[in-house]
């Protein structure tokens, strides 16, 4: 079975799960956020390289106020024990986002999270944070603007590499898998030019029942699928 070296997820489904057990929504975050640690773990022992997963989109921020105070408390505490954990997956976290408008503790500890991982080499694991494609692509294309207005850079210079250097994920290579969780077939705005290739697997679990086995299944569609990049078939798979 091929192991796709990078998977990206939309963990969506907490609300409901929780509403299920007739508990409130933050419980089902609380309980997704324990997936997410889990899925972590699973990620690591089965040789995926990256992981990248979306955490607080920046439409997230319209959900109710508790809500969103309630999500801020768990990447908070995530971020804490990560500190601690990430050596166990040998891992190296990143945020991707616009970090800016997050309150200056949670800033401060996700400098100090990719700091003190920043050497390991085992799962390379993106937290989306505030975090929006088209927002991404709008900072992005900022400071390119501002470049090409300081002469650093020449717009016949500009390719798509030179596009991708400005993107949150620059240096991280694009996903080959995509899993969204919950029944929902969107894209909710994730990722939109590092998806371009990528194959979307959705299934109805909702994320805090996501498993292993879970994962497992979403890498045999994977492998499944007769991947082609414009016609010409990828090496790898062939
Ligand atoms: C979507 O479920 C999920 C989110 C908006 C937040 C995802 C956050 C976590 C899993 C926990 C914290 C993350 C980390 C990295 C520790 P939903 O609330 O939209 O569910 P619904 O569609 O059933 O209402």
């Amino acid at each position: 079975m091929t192991i796709p070296q990078h998977i990206a997820i939309i963990m969506d489904g907490n609300g409901r799960w929780a509403k299920a057990k007739g508990m409130p929504r933050n419980y089902g975050h609380a309980q997704g956020s324990k997936t997410v640690e889990r899925i972590c773990e699973d990620a690591y022992r089965m040789g995926i390289k990256y992981l990248t997963v979306y955490a607080f989109s920046t439409e997230n921020w319209s959900r109710p106020k508790d809500e969103v105070e309630a999500l801020m408390k768990l990447l908070r505490g995530y971020m804490k024990t990560c500190l601690k954990t990430a050596e166990k997956n040998d891992m190296k976290i990143r945020v991707i986002g616009d970090i800016s408008r997050l309150d200056e503790d949670i800033r401060n500890r996700i400098q100090e999270l990719e700091e003190a991982t920043k050497n390991n080499g085992g799962l390379n694991f993106q937290i989306a944070i505030n975090y929006g494609s088209r927002d991404e692509l709008v900072r992005s294309v900022r400071r390119l603007a501002a470049d090409v207005q300081d002469r650093k850079l020449f717009p016949n210079e500009i390719d798509e590499a030179c596009v991708e250097s400005y993107l949150d994920t620059y240096g991280i290579p694009d996903p080959e898998l995509l899993i969204r969780t919950s029944g929902e077939q969107r894209l909710s705005n994730y990722l939109l030019w590092q998806l371009a290739y990528t194959e979307f697997y959705f299934t109805d679990v909702l994320w805090p029942d996501f498993t292993k086995e879970e994962l497992v299944k979403a890498i045999e569609y994977f492998n499944s699928r007769d991947r082609r990049f414009g016609g010409v078939k990828e090496e790898q798979n062939v």
